[in-house]
């Protein structure tokens, strides 16, 4: 998760206790143990109160914090662990993508099954996908698009975002699905996008189906969420021999999610849903 200075000089932290669930959620499919939300709250606010000068404090900076779980016995065998090590790290950081990013959509490698570990953030899921993340850089992309391994067509997510699209003035998204990771600023994007008068559908989208709207012009918007990313705006995704091109200077709905969290993150709008936590 990401901290922000308050107006006041204080760590704001964004949802942690979303990330605290999640957390948990990742340990139980990994065979981990849970760590007590009031344990993981109470030590992370101590940490960043203790680190709070180095959130920076530029516009679109803030202090990473990167919970960590790993197995600490001495032995070797596929078992779980009866011993782990708990950590937080923390990381000042400026803005992840600075320019729109471009997508390859991956026909051949896949990141998760319906079934595996997609859901959860575990650090396997990530080696998986540096090989792939590789190819797409060398063939000018910036990141992999996944699509479902069993069909290869419907469209899961992005390198560390969950993806967002606007077909003919609807805002869609892939449901999740249990191979795709729930992300905390998917769920913030379609809450303040329903609360400003926007539907936003979650259902299964498939590449042909965002092929077809591209050739028909009825694409309008192509963006991912994330913690890093905050809100990335897509111009490209490649596809087999097919060139998916949108023009982020005439998006609208991805930079107003963007403002908001981020006017969100610097106490610039009101806080009507409660993200934030300021830790005094
Ligand atoms: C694979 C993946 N998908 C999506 C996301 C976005 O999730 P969140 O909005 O909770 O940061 C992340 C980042 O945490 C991620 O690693």
């Amino acid at each position: 998760m990401k901290a922000s200075k308050s107006k006041a000089g204080n760590p704001l932290l964004f949802r942690p206790e979303q990330h605290s669930v999640r957390l948990n959620e990742s340990a139980r499919r990994m065979c981990m143990p849970e760590i007590p939300a009031e344990l993981f709250l109470d030590g992370l606010r101590k940490l960043v109160a203790i680190d709070a000068a180095w959130i920076p404090p530029q516009e679109g900076s803030a202090l990473y914090i990167r919970p960590l779980m790993y197995a600490t016995d001495e032995s070797i065998g596929v078992r779980q662990s009866d011993t782990y090590k708990f950590i937080i790290m923390c990381l000042p950081v400026g803005p992840y993508y600075n320019q729109p990013v471009k997508l390859k959509a991956d026909e051949h490698y896949v990141r998760a099954v319906v079934g595996g570990v997609g859901e959860a953030k575990t650090a396997g899921n990530y080696a998986a996908s540096l090989l792939p993340a590789r190819n797409a850089r060398a063939e000018g992309y910036d990141q992999v698009m996944w699509l479902d391994a069993i069909h290869h067509k419907f469209v899961q997510e992005v390198g560390t975002m969950n993806i967002f699209f606007v077909i003919d003035g609807e805002v869609v998204t892939p449901a999740t699905d249990g191979a795709i990771l729930k992300g905390i600023t998917r769920a913030c994007a379609i809450q303040l996008l329903e609360d400003k008068g926007h539907k936003v559908v979650e259902r299964p989208v498939t590449i042909d189906e965002l092929v077809l709207a591209s050739q028909n012009g009825t694409l309008q918007e192509v963006f991912g969420t994330g913690t890093a990313a905050v809100v990335s705006p897509v111009s490209l995704i490649g596809y087999k021999d097919t060139r998916i091109e949108l023009d982020p200077d005439s998006f609208t709905i991805a930079p107003m999610i963007k403002d908001t969290i981020n006017k969100l993150r610097t106490q610039e709008v009101e806080d009507k849903f409660h993200w934030l936590e300021e830790v005094i």
